[in-house]
């Protein structure tokens, strides 16, 4: 049987509309970098793009969109910056929920959010409870979120719950949450070519998009382009067409 999601995926599909875009926000240190400013500017000035790309996926009507915020790998960083970030990452919560809210957004959160401080967390609780009854744009924040955890973790529950047999369906049952689509168009920002570790089971026929803009330059008419470029692949899944 197919699910409403499901049959609704499709339909926004066959009109070459993404239903679940992923982006990897890269290249803020540089944008400062090349400043001469401190790194933490850039991850400031690209909250500016966060903003922007909401209301342009509201816009092109792209129902899922998740923003890689923050990878478990991430806490390695130097503590400073890992502090600023979570700082950062709070007063966004307190001060844009408002305002998501108005819009109709959606907020959750995936990752090893018990990695997280009680103060984020409490933020990002008020924020997924505020907005819970929304449903025109569902924004998912990857906060310690690494994909290979996420595997382990559902693993691990899988494990617990007693079930001795998956298959697909089952299994995504088990992941973060298990009503997030697979991603249809995948962005990184910054031209690097790789994954860094996000949403390894949702990606495994997303489209690929990479831009050399810095995710602090990156704006809606970005966005747009990458809407249009994806518009126009040929999705074959692994089939003739
Ligand atoms: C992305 O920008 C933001 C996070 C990973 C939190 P970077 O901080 O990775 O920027 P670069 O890659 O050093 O330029
Ligand atoms: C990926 O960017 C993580 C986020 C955007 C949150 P990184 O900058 O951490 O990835 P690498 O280190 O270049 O692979
Ligand atoms: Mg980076």
């Amino acid at each position: 049987m197919i699910s409403f999601s499901n049959r609704r995926r499709r339909r926004y599909l066959k009109n070459n509309i993404p239903f679940h875009v992923g982006i990897i926000m890269d290249g803020n240190g540089r944008w400062a970098e090349r400043r001469g400013l401190p790194r933490i500017m850039g991850h400031k000035v690209g909250v500016e793009s966060v903003r922007s790309v909401v209301r342009a996926a509201k816009k092109v009507g792209v129902r899922y969109l998740t923003l890689y915020t923050f990878s478990s790998e991430n806490w390695q960083r130097p503590p400073d910056e890992v502090s600023y970030l979570m700082y950062m990452l709070r007063n966004l919560l307190i001060k844009e929920v408002d305002e998501l809210n108005r819009q109709g957004v959606r907020v959750k959160a995936i990752g090893r959010l018990n990695m997280l401080s009680k103060e984020v967390l409490k933020a990002l609780d008020y924020a997924i409870k505020k907005t819970e009854h929304n449903d025109e744009l569902n924004l998912y924040l990857a906060l310690s979120y690494g994909g290979r955890q996420e595997i382990v973790d559902a693993v691990n529950k899988i494990i617990k719950s007693g079930v001795k047999e998956v298959d697909e369906d089952t299994f995504k049952r088990f992941l973060y949450d298990p009503e997030l689509p697979d991603v249809d168009l995948l962005i990184r920002t910054a031209g690097e070519y790789r994954i860094s570790n996000f949403l390894l089971w949702h990606t495994s026929y997303a489209e690929l998009y990479i831009t050399d803009t810095l995710w602090p330059d990156f704006r809606e008419e970005d966005f747009y382009e990458a809407i249009e470029d994806f518009s126009k692949r040929v999705r074959k899944f692994g089939k003739v067409v």
